[in-house]
């Protein structure tokens, strides 16, 4: 059996450093696991809209995103810190995705799934507050959200010329890949 992790970032920006970071991670996840990477621009949702959803539906990328979830037994993602939180934009992202579709129930998607968060950020925290927030969240959804984080702080010159964490930085990184392959491992085995 092959399992799968779903890896995004939740920036738009086609500079981030939290794309970098997850790209970076997924140099560590074991050979034997499928890595789905997807970025959130390709999925482009409104606004959450009550009055959308009852007139309309979820839009269309949130019914393919959340086929998608539900393909993958564990899930990865980069959380950019603005203002203290996370983006408004993975915030909209999981908020669609936790809506009813079909005879599927809302949660469907996230339930015992096994979740890393990790987060970089020029400042001096490293995201570790949207980390947080992101991690709180995923609990809220019912993944089995892993202790094992990575905040990367002053980001812009924590990687190498050849675009490379080092150091304490890396090795908490495999640390996080290594615990999330052992995790979906178990709980799909
Ligand atoms: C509206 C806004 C608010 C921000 N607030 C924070 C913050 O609270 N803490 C922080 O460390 N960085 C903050 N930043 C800086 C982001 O961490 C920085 O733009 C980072 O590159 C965003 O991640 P990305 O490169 O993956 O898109 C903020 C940036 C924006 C645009």
């Amino acid at each position: 059996m092959t399992l799968r992790i779903l890896a995004f970032a939740g920036s738009l920006s086609s500079a981030s450093w939290n794309r970098k970071l997850l790209d970076e991670a997924l140099r560590f996840a074991p050979e034997t696991f499928s890595v789905t990477s997807i970025h959130l621009k390709d999925y482009p949702l409104p606004l959450y809209d009550a009055d959308l959803e009852k007139e309309t539906g979820l839009p269309e990328p949130a019914i393919q995103l959340r086929a998608l979830m539900k393909e993958h037994h564990g899930l990865l993602i980069a959380s950019p810190e603005y203002n203290g939180g996370m983006t408004g934009v993975l915030k909209n992202t999981l908020d669609w995705m936790s809506r009813k579709h079909g005879t599927e129930r809302g949660l469907d998607p996230f339930m015992y799934k096994p979740a890393a968060v990790i987060s970089a950020s020029p400042g001096p925290y490293g995201g570790a507050r949207s980390l947080q927030a992101t991690v709180f969240l995923l609990h809220r959804l019912g993944c089995v959200v892993l202790p094992d984080t990575l905040s990367v702080p002053n980001c812009e010159t924590a990687f190498n010329g050849a675009g490379q964490l080092t150091g304490k930085n890396e090795k908490a990184l495999r640390r996080v890949m290594e615990t999330l392959a052992r995790i979906t491992l178990k709980l799909n085995g």
